[in-house]
Formats: C-alpha cells, sequence, structure tokens
C-alpha cells in the first residue's frame, strides 16, 4: 500500500463514519434536509481533495454533485459515478446498532449506506484526494454522484442530456456493485433491468363484516394472492404472455463459461438458511441471477394486520411487484405486457388497477475493451489474482442511459460482498474493501491512461 494511503487510513474511515451519519434516505421526504446535507458533505470533500467547478447541480429532484479536474484536455477523461442517497432503514429493530450511528466491529462498517453507496462511491473521492496529494494523477477525472440512485434516478436522464458538454469523457467507472468473494474478485459485466408496478384489487366498496358477506363476494386479497400465484407456472416461468419474446438466450459455450466462475450452493444455502434454492427450471442459480428475467412481489398488504382477530372482508388489497430484466426486453414493453396480462386475468368480481413505477433498462457491458482490461489489470495488482467477469443481477438505471446518451460504456468495479447484506438490516462494509478500492482506483487510471495511447 502506498505510503500516504496507509498514514491517512484512519481518517478516510473517520471521514465515511461522519457521511454515514447522515440519514439520506431518498425515498422518504422526511429526510430531505439530510438528504441535502450529505449532498454538501460529498461537495465539501470533493473540493479538499483538490477538485475544480464543484458545484451542487439542481435537478427537480435531489442535486447531482459535480466535480472535475482536467490537467490536459488531450489525456483521457475518466468518469467517476456513484450515489449519496441510501435505502429506507426499515425494520430498525432488526439492526444490532442503530442504522445511522455507524459502528466498525470485526473488521466490517455497520450502517445503512456503509457499503451501498457512501462506502464505495467514498473510495473514489479519497483515490482522488491520492493522486491528487502524491503528484500522481494521470489523466482528467469528472464526478457526477446523484442523490435519487433508489428511487429509480428519475432526474438524472434529463440531467445527463442537458450536460453532454460537461459530461465528456471516454470512460464511466462505478463502484455500486459486488465482487465473489475477498479472494476471488470479480468484475460485473452486466446489470438487469428494471420494471416496477403497484397494483391495487378492489372488492366490495366498503369493508365487510366476514360472517354476513363472506363467500358470496370477492375478497380481494384472496383475488390478489390467486392472480399473483397464477404468474409463474410449475416451472417457475412467467406466465405474462410475450415475457420471455425479446429475452437474448446465451449460448451453450457462454453458459459453459459462467459456469466456470466459482459458486458453492451449499455455502449459499447455508449464507441464507435456505433448505434448498427455488427458480426457473433449466438454469442454474447464477443463471437465475442474472441471466435470466424474474418477477418478484416485494410487498402485499390490505385488510387487518394489527394485534388480535378482526373479522373483516377488506374492501382492497395491494401488492409492489418488481421485474428483472434482460437483454433486450425494455421496461416499457414489460410494463405494458404485465399491465395488459393482469387486467386480463382479474375476475368480473374485482377492478383492478396498475400503476408503473420507475424502470430501468439491462445493460452488458464489454470485457474487450481498455477499460476492462485496465481494471482487470488493477484487481490483478492488488489482489493477486485476475478477476473473473460475472453478470449481476441488480439494477443501476442510469448505465444503459449513458451508454444511449453519451455513447460511454460503463465499468463497474465494486468492491463489496453479497455478505454486505445492501438494504437489509445490518449492512456492512469491510474495511478491507474499503482500503483495497482506494488502493485498486489508481492503478485503474494509471492502466487505463497508458493503455489509452
Ligand atoms: N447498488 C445497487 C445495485 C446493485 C447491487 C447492482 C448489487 C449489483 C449488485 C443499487 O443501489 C440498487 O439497489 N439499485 C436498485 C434499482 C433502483 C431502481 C431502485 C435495485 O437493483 O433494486
Ligand atoms: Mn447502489
Ligand atoms: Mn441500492
Amino acid at each position: 500500500m502506498n505510503q500516504y494511503i496507509s498514514e491517512n487510513q484512519n481518517r478516510f474511515v473517520d471521514e465515511l463514519l461522519d457521511m454515514l451519519r447522515i440519514p439520506s434516505v431518498s425515498a422518504d421526504a422526511k429526510f430531505k434536509q439530510d438528504v441535502i446535507r450529505t449532498a454538501e458533505f460529498v461537495k465539501q470533500k470533493l473540493e479538499e481533495a483538490g477538485a475544480d467547478q464543484v458545484e451542487l447541480c439542481e435537478t427537480a429532484g435531489y442535486p447531482v454533485v459535480y466535480g472535475e479536474k482536467i490537467i490536459d484536455p488531450a489525456l483521457p477523461t475518466v468518469l467517476v459515478y456513484g450515489h449519496y442517497d441510501v435505502q429506507p432503514a426499515d425494520p430498525y429493530e432488526l439492526w444490532a446498532s442503530p442504522p445511522f450511528e455507524p459502528v466498525v466491529k470485526d473488521g466490517k462498517i455497520y450502517a445503512r449506506g456503509a457499503c451501498d453507496d457512501k462506502g464505495q462511491m467514498y473510495m473514489h473521492i479519497k483515490a482522488f484526494e491520492v493522486m491528487m496529494r502524491n503528484n500522481s494523477l494521470p489523466c482528467n477525472v469528472r464526478f457526477m454522484i446523484e442523490g435519487e440512485e433508489e428511487i429509480g434516478s428519475v432526474n438524472l436522464g434529463t440531467f445527463v442530456k442537458e450536460n453532454k458538454e460537461r459530461l465528456k469523457g471516454d470512460v464511466i467507472v462505478i463502484s455500486d456493485t459486488s465482487m465473489l468473494g475477498n479472494e476471488t474478485p470479480s468484475i460485473t459485466t452486466g446489470l438487469r433491468g428494471l420494471s416496477y408496478v403497484e397494483v391495487e384489487v378492489t372488492g366490495p366498496n366498503r369493508d365487510l363484516h366476514s360472517g354476513m358477506y363472506g363467500g358470496a363476494v370477492a375478497n380481494p386479497i384472496n383475488i390478489l394472492c390467486q392472480m399473483i400465484a397464477s404468474l409463474h407456472d410449475e416451472n417457475n416461468h412467467i406466465t405474462i404472455p410475450g415475457f420471455y419474446d425479446n429475452v437474448q438466450e446465451l449460448s451453450s459455450e457462454e453458459r459453459e463459461e459462467m459456469a466456470r466462475a466459482p459458486f458453492n450452493l451449499q455455502k449459499y444455502k447455508q449464507a441464507l438458511d435456505l433448505g434448498d434454492v427455488h427458480g426457473e427450471a433449466g438454469y442454474s442459480t447464477m443463471e437465475r441471477t442474472s441471466i435470466r428475467p424474474t418477477l418478484d412481489v416485494n410487498g402485499i398488504w390490505g385488510g387487518y394486520t394489527g394485534e388480535g382477530a378482526k373479522t373483516v372482508i377488506a374492501s382492497k388489497a395491494y401488492a409492489k411487484i418488481s421485474m428483472r430484466l434482460v437483454p433486450n426486453q425494455t421496461a416499457d414493453e414489460i410494463t405494458a405486457k404485465f399491465q395488459k396480462h393482469f387486467e386480463n386475468i382479474a375476475p368480473a368480481s374485482v377492478k383492478v388497477v396498475v400503476k408503473p413505477h420507475h424502470g430501468g433498462e439491462p445493460v452488458v457491458t464489454p470485457t474487450n475493451s481498455v477499460a476492462y482490461q485496465a481494471a482487470a489489470k488493477a484487481y490483478e495488482a492488488t489482489f493477486g489474482v485476475k478477476p473473473v467477469p460475472v453478470r449481476s443481477g441488480g439494477s443501476i438505471p442510469i448505465v444503459a442511459m449513458f451508454k444511449s446518451e453519451l455513447g460511454l460504456d460503463s465499468v463497474l468495479m465494486g468492491f463489496g460482498l453479497d455478505s454486505d447484506a445492501i438494504h437489509s438490516p445490518n449492512e456492512s462494509f469491510g474495511l478491507f474493501n474499503f482500503m483495497k478500492g482506494i488502493e485498486t482506483i489508481p492503478l485503474f487510471y494509471q492502466h487505463f491512461t497508458e493503455m489509452s495511447r
């Protein structure tokens, strides 16, 4: 590790802990001031690290933090993307320590956002600081840190479209994904897209006594459960007509290649306390979470859920449903197919409303690009082994737009682990991972600059 990093390691961690104390939950308006305070924190840290033109760029939602260091327009430019917003921390009672009072325990930082994405985003600001202080920044860099990723990057598309000049560069670098393990580093080469909908099923026009009316009117909760259950068949294929029409099937060579990535089903089940895995027939667990589309209920509610019993047939039942998409499905296409199908299968005894939320398109990133090769070299130097390319199941909606609007590929240099429990209680990020990121990123800049010549 270079001297500047080892001498400043404790301060780097302390600064991250300071940022983690600000509850920047973008989904919940009650944290609005905190989200904005976090943007200001990021701005200040970029300035302190030595960035120029640092600015909070207003959008229709939360601001994008921009900063740059242009040392020579003739040199390549790396664009760094990350997000300073976090997922809600609920349910709070399942946290061993409060989500916004970070603690360091057994070599890990525990807090909401520790990994996703404050910890991983901050590695880039500190890596930049290291290069500035060591006089070793080999190329230009622009930072674009947003505050709405966890709510679908709803305003970032407009920002990108309106700032094409300022966002000129050669590659986008993002640390917002995970690796297979600390001994088996990996670089993410694909992200799934997303279609997210909310459904409302209405039965009778008011809640009813379940004895007086039970058996004679549609119970919207029962009906909703039946409708949802019918969305998968006995092979766990999704039954929405046309759902798989545009799905890109992988060749058997590509699937064999994927199967070579290290994966231990026994350990996977153990880590999640599962008796068995579950998924689409004919596909491995790795395939089910990367190259295949899915449909999952994320929340379902209605009726009486308080203490004790209440004999009632609810008037309404609700569910939130996500569909993860793969190339060449599109969010609009799948949302429309879902809506049509869900309305079609509703019996006449209920009314159904489908409300689309945000979406995002799937992406696959090349492994033969200069950027991927430079990233692979950097990981190999710091981890001692070549990283494995792995397609991931998660979504980062803006990545497809970077390609379509700016013509730029992204290189997904994640340093988290699946066991970091992002979006869950007790989210964590290893100090090892945080420091490895800060060490690896400058090497990427170096290789990318040299290899771009
Ligand atoms: N960092 C995640 C995405 C991710 C996690 C990708 C792990 C690969 C591996 C990101 O913050 C996220 O949670 N994205 C959301 C999408 C968004 C529209 C809410 C997701 O995937 O659910
Ligand atoms: Mn993230
Ligand atoms: Mn997330």
